[in-house]
């Protein structure tokens, strides 16, 4: 082991500083990788990653899929309810996956735009040129967030709760669950338990109606099973879309050579592939894990049964073997070919939101271009001490006309 590559890649001042000279080295020298210190495998290539999310048989996800669970070392489920579809290995994960896909499609997804669009409208509106604002609660932040109480179907009139509700389940995500954002929660999932009892009697032409009535084969989700769901609804897609998008603009604004080329051609198709580059750079979540079911070897490396292995996105998004070498993988481009990064992850447990993501998005950066071809940072931004999220808290921008 070559101790010159033992980074602190668990250290969120770490990762919040500049990794991508770190995982470079490890992609060369060492990319199935032993962190003693984080008692993980860290890999760092394009193709070990895809392998990994790829085999979930030979590599689960029940026993945890972020590094923070890693000393919990159990489920990391309440034995009371069932576990989130992210933390499922088959043949469970297969049965729930193609029951919600079922109702979770494509179409019902760009049904929605519409909505979204007015939702990004209601967001942008109230913004003057030459006003700062802060660009994470004005912009970011609401649209994903209000996109999910729209589907979860919310009324106008809980969403103040609402909001309270899921910024709850965002802190409790970033530094833990404490007295404050666990009786938020548990607001929450009363609010919710009602909402689907409500659904039960009396079921409607809605995303909860159609978890309780979709079935495959006799089967159906029960109550609990699209309880547990919705909260990974709003676990999964909605700090993971903000940080898109304020991460996104961010780059925008450190390239205003990007912003103008992009401000010149605000077409969808355009729009479309910057978001592509965005989701790459960005990698709004760094990694995943899994842990492996049984012995086995990866690049002449060793992997012994239940030892953990974090898959880390950020890193395969710049690998120089699928991404280059002109342009640099190492260079924002919006111009960029589409490839095929890994921010949404590969294989079984593929972001199921990654078309709703996709087109929030857009809808958001073609509503901003429309009004404000050019905007730029007033001030620095903040970010948050994650080693699991990319997620600026606070940005502050100007809007020109
Ligand atoms: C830019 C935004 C997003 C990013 C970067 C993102 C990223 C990811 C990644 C990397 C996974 C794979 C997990 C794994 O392999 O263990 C995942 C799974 C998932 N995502 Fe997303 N996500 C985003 C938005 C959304 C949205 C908007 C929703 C829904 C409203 C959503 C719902 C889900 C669900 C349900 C899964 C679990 C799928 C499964 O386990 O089979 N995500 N997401």
């Amino acid at each position: 082991m070559d101790p010159s590559l033992d980074f602190p890649l668990d250290d969120a001042e770490f990762l919040l500083g500049d990794p991508y000279p770190a995982f470079r080295l490890l992609r060369e020298r060492s990319p199935v990788h032993w962190y003693e210190k984080g008692g993980f495998w860290a890999l760092t290539r394009h193709a070990d990653v895809q392998y990994v999310s790829r085999s979930p048989r030979l590599f689960r996800s029940s026993r945890g899929v972020l590094i923070s669970q890693i000393d919990q070392m159990g489920s990391g489920t309440d034995d009371e309810m069932p576990p989130s579809i992210i933390m499922m290995d088959p043949p469970l994960h297969n049965r729930f996956r193609k029951l919600v896909m079922k109702v979770f499609t494509p179409r019902m997804v760009s049904n929605l735009e519409p909505r979204v669009r007015e939702i990004a409208r209601e967001c942008l509106d109230p913004i003057l040129a030459g006003e700062t604002v802060d660009f994470v609660e004005r912009v970011a932040e609401p649209l994903p967030m209000l996109v999910i109480a729209e589907l979860l179907g919310v009324p106008t009139t809980d969403r103040a709760d609402f909001k309270r509700w899921s910024d709850a389940m965002v802190d409790a995500g970033g530094s833990g669950v404490n007295p404050d954002n666990q009786a938020n929660m548990a607001e929450l999932f009363a609010y919710l338990g009602q909402k689907i009892e409500e659904r039960d009697r009396d079921p409607r032409d809605d995303l909860l109606s159609a978890l309780l009535r979709a079935e495959i084969d006799g089967e159906r989700l029960d109550a609990r099973e699209v309880l547990m769901f919705c909260m990974t609804l709003l676990v999964a897609g909605n700090e993971t879309t903000r940080n898109l998008i304020s991460g996104g603009a961010y780059e925008l604004m450190r390239a205003p050579d990007q912003l103008r080329k992009l401000a010149g051609d605000p077409s969808r198709a355009a729009v479309e592939q910057a978001i592509e580059e965005m989701l790459r750079w960005v990698a709004p979540v760094r990694h995943f894990m899994r842990a492996a079911t049984r012995d086995t070897e990866l690049r002449g490396e060793r992997i012994a049964e239940g030892q953990f292995v974090v898959l880390y996105y950020a890193s395969a998004n710049r690998d120089e073997t699928v991404f280059g070498p002109d342009p640099d993988p190492e260079r924002f481009d919006i111009a960029r070919r589409p490839g095929p990064h890994l921010s949404f992850g590969f294989g079984e447990h593929m972001c199921m939101g990654a078309s709703l993501a996709r087109l929030e998005a857009c809808v958001i950066f073609d509503e901003l271009l429309a009004r404000f071809p050019r905007f730029e940072l007033a001030g620095d931004p903040t970010w948050l001490r994650s080693i699991l999220m990319n997620s600026i808290t606070t940005m502050p921008v100007v809007f020109a006309r």
